[in-house]
């Protein structure tokens, strides 16, 4: 992927400043308007939500475009990484699940595969690596209530590239209201909301990485979404409820539970 080299800088610096000299020409941007901002640019620098703002609203069209080829070769849809991401979450044991014992919820797995985007070959010991915010609609590092990494975790897919992950429904999440980005928005009158999601970041020896998150059918927010245009119905996948005496007791759970399937498509790296 190509990254801002000093060359690359020069040629964006003046059509970038001439753009935006354009809009405020246009709209007769005044001194005091010109304070505000300032004033919310340095808010905004000092809350750290700087990323969290520009993915909301750049997010989506940078990540169509850099990723948008992938998809044309048969690839899974890409999907913007979001400001949650973390480094080193764990690798999991056998069987897969993210939460603790009795992490509040509904049980959610989450199964599929991961194959070629070519041939439909699977590919074995593809690596995906897995976040989502627990029931509450909470990610784990911001809430205070759940331990590191609770619900984020790398897992290996099966000889056949397969998996299954037992989980929890991710809720709709609202993003920080608190700060300047809420402000923001609330100010524009825009609901701060996301439909629930899944991210997963997958890989296998041989493959272009991918990036992307799965959203659920029915969900009021999809149509919603702060970040908009990040749901695609193609990432979108259905919630199924099993609430038969025998499917609980078949999963060893003692209440109804949820599956839902995916199946990704990685493209070859050469
Ligand atoms: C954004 C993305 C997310 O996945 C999320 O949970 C919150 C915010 C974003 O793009 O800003
Ligand atoms: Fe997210």
């Amino acid at each position: 992927m190509r990254t801002l080299t000093a060359s690359r800088l020069n040629v964006l610096y003046d059509e970038f400043l001439d753009t935006v000299r354009q809009f405020i020409i246009r709209h007769k941007i005044t001194e005091g308007e010109y304070q505000q901002i300032l004033g919310f640019v340095a808010e905004l620098g000092q809350s750290g939500e700087a990323p969290l703002l520009m993915d909301v609203f750049l997010g989506v069209t940078v990540d169509d475009l850099t990723y948008e080829h992938l998809n044309r070769l048969g690839g899974t849809r890409s999907n913007l990484v979001g400001p949650f991401y973390l480094e080193g979450a764990p690798l999991r044991p056998r069987p897969y699940r993210l939460g603790r014992d009795n992490e509040p919820g509904d049980t959610l797995y989450l199964s599929g595969s991961v194959r070629d985007a070519k041939t439909g070959a699977p590919i074995a010991s593809a690596l995906l690596d897995v976040w989502q915010t627990a029931g509450n609609g909470q990610y784990d590092h911001i809430d205070p209530d759940q331990p590191d990494f609770n619900m984020r975790g790398k897992f290996v897919a099966d000889g056949e590239g397969r998996f299954e992950i037992r989980t929890v429904v991710p809720e709709a999440y609202q993003i920080p209201v608190n700060g300047p980005t809420g402000r923001m928005l609330a100010a524009l009158d825009k609901p701060a909301w996301r439909p629930k999601h899944i991210h997963v970041k997958l890989s296998g020896d041989g493959y272009v990485p991918l990036t992307t998150q799965l959203y659920f059918e029915d969900d009021p927010w999809l149509d919603k979404d702060i970040v908009a245009g990040a749901p695609k119905p193609e990432l979108t996948t259905r919630l199924e409820k099993h609430d038969r005496p025998d499917e609980i007791a078949e999963k060893d759970v003692d209440r109804p539970f949820y599956t839902a399937r995916y199946d990704f498509r990685l493209v070859p790296a050469s």
